[in-house]
């Protein structure tokens, strides 16, 4: 049923079939206005804006998904099962906590474990792998190789909680390889496979949990470098 409780968007035409999803809404009303041609916005319901443009030539959406996976799998839900979207590529910030991840790098999360229940509600008789879509991940990673960026393809984590009391598990998903955290990916690969759709996680990192962090600017140029493999990602679609 469109319009839904959060998008207002009111016919499936308004959305395009990919859809470039930031947490902040305000930075995808960066990227409509600095990477997007014919930009319309279709949401600003709860301020969370959405909109739609063309890069290239090609039709794509962006939209603000909120912090943590249940505002996330309440966007990428309601875009995937009631406006049709076929493919959502996650544009985020996460913290390294491999030694192997730097600040700014780019991590293309292949796999996201997680410490939520979300899955709880599939009621599967044991524990669900969420993963990308491997074209997207090919895709992206292929991409990013040819830009000669840092970037590093595996498993993160999709915590629910960013002041984490329990201070030694961050240490027990670093030696399961766990290459950094953040808050949505998990959600968002898992309606991604309920639905029968196809979903990426792209980050840049912002900090290094327990040490350094980058500066807003910093964190800017970082933003611009993954938005840009996010949208050659979708050309190749
Ligand atoms: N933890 C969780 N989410 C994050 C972090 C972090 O350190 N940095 C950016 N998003």
């Amino acid at each position: 049923m469109i319009p839904t409780a959060h998008i207002e968007a009111t016919n499936k035409n308004e959305i395009a079939k990919t859809v470039l999803m930031p947490g902040d809404p305000l930075r995808a009303k960066f990227i409509a206005e600095n990477f997007l041609t014919d930009v319309k916005q279709y949401n600003k319901t709860r301020n969370m804006l959405g909109f739609t443009g063309k890069y290239k030539g090609v039709e794509i959406s962006v939209q603000g998904s909120g912090m943590g996976m249940p505002s996330i799998g309440i966007y990428s839900f309601e875009l995937f099962n009631f406006y049709n979207v076929e493919n959502i590529i996650r544009v985020g910030t996460a913290g390294g906590i491999s030694p192997k991840i730097k600040l700014r790098d780019i991590v293309i999360a292949q796999g996201a474990s997680t410490n939520s229940n979300y899955a709880v509600q599939y009621g599967l008789p044991g524990t669900f792998a969420p993963l990308a879509s491997y074209n997207l991940l090919v895709n992206a990673s292929k991409l990013s190789e040819e830009k000669g960026i840092n970037y590093h393809v595996g498993n993160i984590l999709s915590s629910d909680i960013f002041y984490n009391a329990d201070t030694k598990a961050i240490e027990k998903w670093r030696k399961m390889g766990i290459l950094a955290i953040e808050m949505e990916a998990a959600a968002l690969y898992m309606n991604a496979a309920k639905l029968g759709k196809n979903a990426l996680t792209i980050l840049t990192i912002s900090d290094i949990v327990g040490g350094e962090e980058t500066t807003a600017e910093e964190r800017e140029r970082g933003f611009e470098t993954m938005v840009e493999i996010s949208l050659e990602t979708t050309l190749k679609l």
